[in-house]
């Protein structure tokens, strides 16, 4: 499938989506509290999703059982909600959720910590937010894809971080995952060279460790493989001459 340019009608519904997904973000965050289990929070993310008359973009995409992917500690992404996944003091949790507003999709992920948590952790979460920063500093028409990639590989392992290889960001727009394949990663290749009205889910996945991973038996839920904390940070971006606009932010 070939990159997509996206028209002013397409990036105004693209717009939409986006703030949607961000004050979902919003809302849930504040019901992050240790006894909190992971379906909970997923059953809320669904009702504040379909209160704006939007779809959960994750729910049946290939057979995902559930609206919100809820990655908590080792598990890197793709966690399945479960009544018995109970959050505690000390738990870092990543929330990944998409809507689809008018036949147009938004990706955005965010990590937190639960009551309070080790430096170490706090760290994790914020280094892997700012790989997302470091990144579209690049994300400008006239670079390519792989500016983007290497600015945040570098930034992660500065710290020593494991730069998870196996998952990738991707294009967005009417499907939720679309060309270019956004790895978090540098490539011999410099990739398509980006241009205005390209729009891209830009998503950092850190392991505090290694960055091999392996998926558990129920064929969805990505962990580390030397059980140290991952943490995810993604959002949903529009390619413009200059800075690009981050769609899924308030
Ligand atoms: N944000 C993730 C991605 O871009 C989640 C989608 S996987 C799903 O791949 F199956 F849960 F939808
Ligand atoms: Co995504």
């Amino acid at each position: 499938m070939a990159v997509t340019i996206k028209s002013e009608r397409e990036i105004t519904l693209m717009r939409e989506a986006g703030k949607i997904l961000a004050a979902t973000h919003e809302e849930l965050e504040k019901a992050l509290k240790p006894g909190i289990s992971t379906w909970e929070i997923n059953r809320l993310g669904e009702e504040i999703i379909r209160s704006y008359g939007c779809v959960p973009s994750f729910k049946n995409y290939m057979g995902y059982p559930a609206a919100i992917c809820i990655s908590v500690n080792d598990e890197v992404v793709h966690g399945i909600p479960d009544k018995k996944r109970i959050l505690k003091d000390g738990d870092i949790v990543s929330l990944d959720a998409g809507v689809i507003y008018k036949g147009y999709h938004s990706d955005a992920a965010r990590t937190h910590g639960i009551g309070e948590i080790s430096p170490e952790a706090k760290q994790l979460i914020a280094v892997t937010k700012q790989c997302f920063f470091e990144g579209i500093k690049y994300a400008k028409s006239g670079n390519h894809l792989n500016d983007i990639s290497k600015a945040i590989q570098s930034y992660a392992e500065a710290y020593g971080y494991g730069v998870v290889r196996d998952l990738v960001g991707h294009g967005i727009g009417s499907h939720l995952h679309e060309d270019p394949e956004v790895p978090n990663f540098s490539r011999k290749r410099r990739g398509i060279k980006l241009r205005p009205g390209m729009t891209l889910a830009v998503e950092p996945m850190i392991n505090a460790g290694r960055l091999n991973v392996r998926w558990l038996d129920d064929d969805w839920t990505v962990v580390t493989e030397d059980g140290s904390l991952s943490a995810h940070y993604e959002n949903t971006i529009l390619i413009t001459e200059d800075a690009p606009e981050i769609l899924s932010r308030c």
